[in-house]
């Protein structure tokens, strides 16, 4: 009996009997799904992926692998033949005569900086926290945060978080929003605001990019107070403090007002972390501290204004981490949540912006008449 090759879809040899095995089969992929992950991440992070791609097409055996990878991270043969056979049935790595070679999914993972980014999230942030799902739906709570600290949600911890899963944490957020800063800018600016409040500011990359776009904004910043401390040192670094003022508050008291008079008030990955209740206050606050004619603008990525599989795949995969590790009452919404809690506070939807960046919708709302 041949050995299975895993690339070729189980229906091709089975017997007509059979004939409901791929079904059964993709069923096996979730059961073993954490299992192939770790085993994925590993040949990439010991260099075994490196080293096939160095063999090329013609490939190594194992024999070659322990050989040359004892040099890096000294993984013993056997340790190589799991992994890799693991590898193998994910279709990550493919064998001919003893010799595995590279498949186009193992390309990804050993080149592609989105699938890199998305492994060290979950694998640095999510995977041990993720443990803790069912009692954290249950209770919507972060339970799974205490794998990585002692806060009330991660935001408080974000400064904090033990390596690696800080630098993973801000490079997951980074690479998705930074991707569509630049195009927005033209939109928010169409409308020459003097004064535009940036909630959620973070290490302050947004403000940054508007101050250093229009000389003559004024950038209000709302964050934790340990947030603000970064964005503080990043305006700083770039000469632009004078025009901003920092503004520390928690946005969950609802009772806290927002600083009046703003021209454009800005969220960008913002009401991803919060419950739809907490969304209805942000909202009412947010269209009170309006100026005459002024905008709130919601830049997110919603799963169901995407236009390929792939991005809606990652959104809806990326609330499970609100649930157990980041507030354990949030999640990544679809649009139509997002524009109803506006419009429940006397916002209305005016313009709405599409494929931005890697996978973001801006949205802007003014108050209803
Ligand atoms: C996912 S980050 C988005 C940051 C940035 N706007 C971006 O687009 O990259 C969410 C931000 O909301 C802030 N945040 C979360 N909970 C908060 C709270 N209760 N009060 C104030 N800010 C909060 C976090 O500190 C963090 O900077």
């Amino acid at each position: 009996m041949p050995a299975p090759d895993f690339v070729t879809p189980l229906t091709e040899f089975a017997p007509a009997r059979l004939r409901g095995l791929p079904a059964r089969f993709e069923a096996q992929k979730i059961a073993f799904g954490p299992v192939v992950f770790q085993c994925v991440r590993v040949a990439w992070k010991s260099g075994l992926l490196a080293l096939l791609d160095q063999a090329g097409k013609a490939g190594a055996n194992i024999e070659e692998l322990t050989e040359k990878q004892a040099a890096q991270s000294g993984l013993s043969a056997y340790a190589i033949s799991v992994v890799l056979e693991t590898a193998l049935s994910a279709g990550v790595v493919r064998r001919e005569g003893g010799h595995y070679s590279l498949t186009r999914i193992g390309d990804n993972v050993l080149h592609d900086e989105m699938t890199q980014i998305n492994i060290d999230y979950v694998h640095d942030v999510c995977y041990q926290g993720l443990f803790a799902l069912e009692a954290s739906l249950r209770e919507e709570k972060p339970l799974g945060l205490k794998a990585l600290g002692d806060w009330p949600t991660v935001y408080e911890g974000l400064s904090e978080l033990p390596e690696p899963a800080r630098t993973s944490w801000f490079k997951f957020d980074h690479y998705y929003s930074d991707s569509a800063f630049a195009q927005a800018l033209p939109p928010v600016f169409a409308r020459k605001p003097r004064r535009l409040m940036d909630i959620g500011a973070n290490t302050g990359k947004w403000s940054l990019h508007c101050l250093l776009h229009d000389p003559e904004v004024r950038l209000t910043l709302l964050d934790l107070p340990i947030q603000l401390a970064q964005a503080r040192t990043t305006l700083e670094h770039a000469g632009l403090l004078a025009r901003a003022d920092l503004y520390p508050i928690d946005i969950l008291d609802f009772a806290a007002p927002f600083p009046g008079g703003m021209d454009a008030v800005w969220m960008s990955q913002f009401l991803t972390c919060f419950s739809l209740t907490a969304i209805g206050h942000i909202f009412r606050r947010a269209a009170e501290c309006l100026a005459e004619g002024g905008s709130v603008w919601v830049l997110d990525t919603f799963w169901d204004r995407q236009r390929h599989d792939i991005a809606s795949y990652c959104l809806i995969n990326t609330s499970p981490y609100f649930t157990a590790i980041a507030s354990g009452n949030s999640k990544m919404y679809e649009s139509s949540a997002i524009v109803a809690g506006a419009e429940a506070q006397g916002l209305r939807l005016v313009e709405t912006v599409d494929d931005l960046g890697l996978s973001h919708s801006l949205l802007r709302f003014e108050r209803a008449a």
